[in-house]
């Protein structure tokens, strides 16, 4: 078997067996097959997809590419949580800390940026202090005691999917079903958890743009949760603007913190709380929907989930006074702003752009090794279906120097669509699907 053989046959459209697909992980593993023939075998994958048993095949061959992260001494039933990814989506940091406030164990292993998305453990390094990279000891004996732990993947959890992740990011091949639900569902039944819910973003700042992609996602994802004995719900959520008003990663960090202590509502809490509130359910937690987002808020309103996220901080050596003080979280220090062109409702965002010109800024990367500008990003100032003034400020950016604060600016100033006429936003939460593991298929 070789691997130009394995691309050819993809290139020409034909199903791989599962024999090829071991070959293939098995050499990007250990390295035998070079960067430029992954890419190239990624990208006849993205143009011409895998069938549902390829996709299996590849879950788990990556996801058994390491080792499996063995949860079973901490007590309870551990539910994990994952986005697909999207813009000024912030929701770990607020919901971990509330589920956990209420007795339910969060252990999340978390991934970097991805294309225009931002990922959870670039936000957590912006904060001064903290550590991300834990042992799987110590990460055990954390999650014993606060019931709170968020970190980056161990060293030897799915190296496949770092690998294809990281050539992903920089190739171009992000956006494939199979790839996609591959890259989640390894990682997630390598962490051990019992339970998952799956954010499933949907829009014009997600990896799915329609509908249709992304419930054909949720259900690759649901079915393969069936398929190893895992229960998964995937939420469908929209991504047709920045979930939060922050994006960047310091940025997020202090939006989640607002969010944490009831200073701030709208769309980015209320995703928090849906998905929330599936983990609770999965857990057992609560017997109904309404109950569980009940329970979630009231953590707000009383502060315990504020007081779980400060636990961890403590556990995993950031600084804790970053509650009290968000200054002393880092803010890139050249600032423009991005005005309205017209006056008009703002009828559509393209959030990818978006989520692109925050990457421009310095908060995301452009190539594998890139160093983060943890301070730079976004602020905006308006929603869709905002009516706004010719010249009313749209969103503030931040970087190091005025060069790429100035291109970041110039790349946002074409995401907007403006309308005379008030535009219809689509619903926030578009679906919900679950699956217990012995449901039939
Ligand atoms: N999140 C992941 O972990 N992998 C992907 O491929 C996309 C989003």
């Amino acid at each position: 078997m070789n691997i130009l053989d394995i691309i050819i046959k993809k290139r020409d459209k034909q199903v791989l067996s599962k024999e090829e697909i071991s070959f293939f992980v098995r050499g990007v593993t250990d390295g035998a097959i070079p960067d430029y023939q992954t890419s190239a075998l990624l990208m006849a994958i993205l143009l011409n997809g895998m069938t549902a048993e390829e996709t299996a095949a590849l879950t788990m061959e990556m996801a058994h590419s390491g080792a499996l992260f063995d949860l079973h001494t901490v007590d309870g039933y551990k539910v994990d949580k994952h986005s697909t990814g999207g813009v000024a989506d912030t929701t770990t940091l607020i919901l971990a800390p509330l589920v956990a406030s209420l007795g339910v164990p969060v252990v999340k292993m978390s991934g970097r940026g991805l294309g225009f998305s931002g990922g959870t453990i670039d936000k957590l390094e912006s904060i001064p202090g903290f550590r991300v990279d834990l042992s799987a000891s110590e990460a055990i004996s954390y999650a014993k005691k606060s019931k709170l732990v968020l970190m980056g993947q161990t060293d030897n959890l799915t190296p496949a999917d770092k690998k294809l992740y990281a050539l992903r990011d920089v190739t171009g091949t992000v956006d494939s079903i199979p790839l996609i639900a591959a890259s989640i569902m390894a990682k997630k039944i390598a962490a051990g958890a019992d339970g998952i819910v799956l954010d499933v973003k949907c829009g014009s700042g997600a990896f799915m743009k329609t509908q249709q992609d992304a419930e054909a996602l949720a259900k690759t994802m649901v079915a393969m949760g069936r398929h190893v004995g895992r229960k998964v719900t995937a939420v469908i959520s929209s991504m047709a603007q920045p979930l939060g008003m922050y994006i960047g990663n310091s940025l997020e960090v202090m939006e989640a913190i607002h969010v944490l202590k009831g200073e701030t509502a709208g769309d980015l809490l209320d995703v928090s709380v849906t998905l929330g509130a599936q983990m609770l359910l999965l857990a057992g937690r609560t017997q109904t929907e309404e109950e569980a987002k009940q329970l979630l808020l009231q953590q707000i309103k009383n502060g315990e989930g504020l007081a779980k996220f400060r636990e961890l901080l403590i556990q995993q050596g950031g600084n804790p006074d970053i509650l009290s003080q968000t200054q002393l979280l880092p803010l890139s220090p050249v600032s423009l702003t991005v005005h309205a062109k017209t006056t008009g409702y703002l009828s559509q965002m393209d959030t990818a752009k978006i989520g692109r010109a925050s990457q421009e800024t310095g908060a995301g990367r452009a190539y594998k090794e890139q160093p983060l500008d943890f301070g730079a990003g976004i602020i905006m100032h308006k929603r869709l279906g905002d009516f706004v003034q010719k010249g009313e400020p749209l969103a503030t950016l931040y970087s190091a120097s005025k060069n790429t604060c100035r291109a970041a600016a110039d790349r946002m100033d074409t995401a907007f669509t403006y309308s005379t006429n008030r535009p219809d936003i689509p619903p926030l939460i578009l679906q919900i699907l679950s699956a217990q593991p012995n449901d039939r298929a």
